[in-house]
């Protein structure tokens, strides 16, 4: 099964998969669509398209990650492992073994490097309609004020497309967008991001396009924590093995993607802000309200009929919780391949990503746990993490029991924990500075007399031979679990 290419093709594969429900009743994107999405998604339930939002002709879908399964027909693989294998054998160093595996991997490559780059095209369903100057109304979008304290309704799922004054490339990220009026919103691009720096960096105005309603890969892309300078429509071409078809915007020199349901073209001025939110965030609590650049549009174009996307943040677990599970697989491999004694990680969709990351190791050596520790905390997107715990190699990073129980059985406070401070998250109200504050680094491994620890006793395992045993006589015992 392969990645949908188009909003269409996802919503009708939902559909016929069971995994969407059309709501036909008239709903209020002012509130109301967050609670019944917030209720849908703690639950576990589908994909909801609203065909009558209040106040807009165009439907709304919302809930289309909300769980891993989704992400999973999202993608077209069957685990997000699989996903994850299929980018780390294209960033492998091993040299191919044999005549074979080499002409494999040439053709691997070469079909790589064929669906990575983008496609232009001549025309795109997404410019059917095209709305310039004084026709331009984000009023006819059905955009969602999600929480009560947020001052106006914000556009929430949308891939923002800027390149980088200095290099010319190409970056496609997911910043909420406060609308202002008719043709303004706020650019809510934190200051680590890599949009935030073009826009630091650049003279007068960044020309950016924003695509909202795309394939369910791309949308993902633009989530996805890339260093600066590598393409997400890369990313999203390899992951789908098709490349991204892009058409040329018609107000600013930048192309869109042809598929895409509604783009918004425009600009922001150097040094022009404005006071955005607050906004009810991912963390589960009001993001503050900070100064951000406004976006000034210069044209919308979009589908004769098309659908809006949104998504819901709020207390975790949200339906962004599978956006960022799918990051953490998928960068897996690039992670191991800088800190090779790591064998899992786990961000525990609680911790809100940045919060908390459980990782397990190999450990050769005393104190590699600390090592580790100082790696994570200087790891792309990874640095803003506040507490890292470290756990054996036998200890499931995803099994918080089993976590548990090793930070409480194996940690002394006084030798295990090591405190220290470095950038945050911006939007970690706890910080003591913004962006910055305190870390907590665990060291729940095994410690041995060079680590200051007296004799270790053994930690109570059966014997692999008597699991298989009662593995294979199950059956036998006649007990019911
Ligand atoms: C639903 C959702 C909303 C997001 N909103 C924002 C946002 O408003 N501002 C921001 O800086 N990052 C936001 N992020 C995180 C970025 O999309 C993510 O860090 C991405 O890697 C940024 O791209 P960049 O590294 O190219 O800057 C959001 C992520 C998700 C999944």
């Amino acid at each position: 099964m392969a990645a949908p290419l188009s909003l269409r093709e996802w919503i009708a594969r939902l559909e016929r998969l069971g995994e969407l429900t059309r709501v036909d009743a008239e709903v209020d994107p002012d509130l109301e669509i967050t609670e019944i999405a917030d209720r849908t998604v703690k639950a576990g339930g589908p994909a909801l398209l609203f065909e009558h939002p209040k106040g807009s002709e165009h439907a709304l879908l919302i809930n289309q990650f909300g769980t891993e399964r989704r992400m999973c027909l999202a993608l077209g693989v069957e685990s997000l492992d699989e996903a994850a294998a299929r980018i780390a054998s294209l960033v492998e160093l091993k040299p191919p073994q044999g005549a074979r595996a080499k002409l494999g991997k040439l053709r691997e490559l070469k079909s790589a490097a064929k669906n990575s780059q983008p496609r232009r095209v001549r025309r795109g369903a997404c410019q059917e309609i095209v709305l310039r100057g004084d026709e331009i109304d984000l009023g006819l979008l059905p955009v969602q004020r999600c929480w009560p304290g947020d001052p106006a309704p914000f556009i929430t799922l949308p891939a923002v497309i800027t390149f980088d004054p200095r290099t010319g490339a190409r970056n496609v990220g997911m910043y909420r967008m406060q609308v202002i009026d008719e043709r303004t919103t706020f650019m809510h691009w934190q200051l680590q991001k890599d949009a935030a720096a073009s826009w630091r960096e650049m003279e007068g105005r960044l020309e950016l396009a924003v695509a909202i309603g795309l394939d369910p890969t791309t949308t993902y892309a633009a989530t996805a924590p890339l260093p600066r300078g590598l393409d997400e429509l890369m990313l999203a071409g390899l992951l789908r093995g098709e490349p991204v078809e892009l058409v040329k915007a018609k107000t600013v020199e930048i192309d869109v993607p042809a598929e895409a349901e509604i783009v918004l073209e425009g600009y922001v001025e150097r040094g022009e802000v404005g006071i955005e939110g607050p906004f009810g965030d991912h963390t589960g609590f009001y993001s503050p309200a900070a100064p951000f650049p406004l976006f000034h549009l210069t044209a919308m174009t979009m589908r004769s009929d098309a659908i809006y996307t949104s998504i819901v943040v709020g207390k975790p677990p949200a339906e962004d919780a599978w956006l960022g599970k799918t990051s953490e697989r998928l960068f897996l491999p690039a992670i191991r391949s800088a800190v090779p004694e790591i064998v899992d990680l786990d961000l525990p969709v609680a911790g809100a990503f940045h919060n908390c990351a459980i990782v397990s190791i190999r450990k050769d050596f005393p104190n590699q746990a600390r090592k580790v520790m100082n790696a994570v905390w200087g790891l792309g997107m990874l640095s803003l993490t506040k507490a890292v715990v470290v756990v054996d190699e036998h200890v499931d990073p995803h099994d918080y029991e089993d976590v548990f129980f090793h930070v409480c059985a194996n940690v002394d406070p006084k030798r295990d924990v090591m405190i220290a401070e470095g950038p945050l998250d911006q939007l970690d109200h706890s910080a003591t500075l913004e962006c910055f504050g305190g870390k907590i680094g665990i060291d729940a491994t095994r410690k041995d007399a060079t680590e200051g620890a007296r004799e270790w006793p053994q930690e109570i395992e059966m014997i692999g031979a008597v699991r298989e045993l009662v593995d294979r006589r199950w059956r036998e015992y006649g007990i019911q679990l």
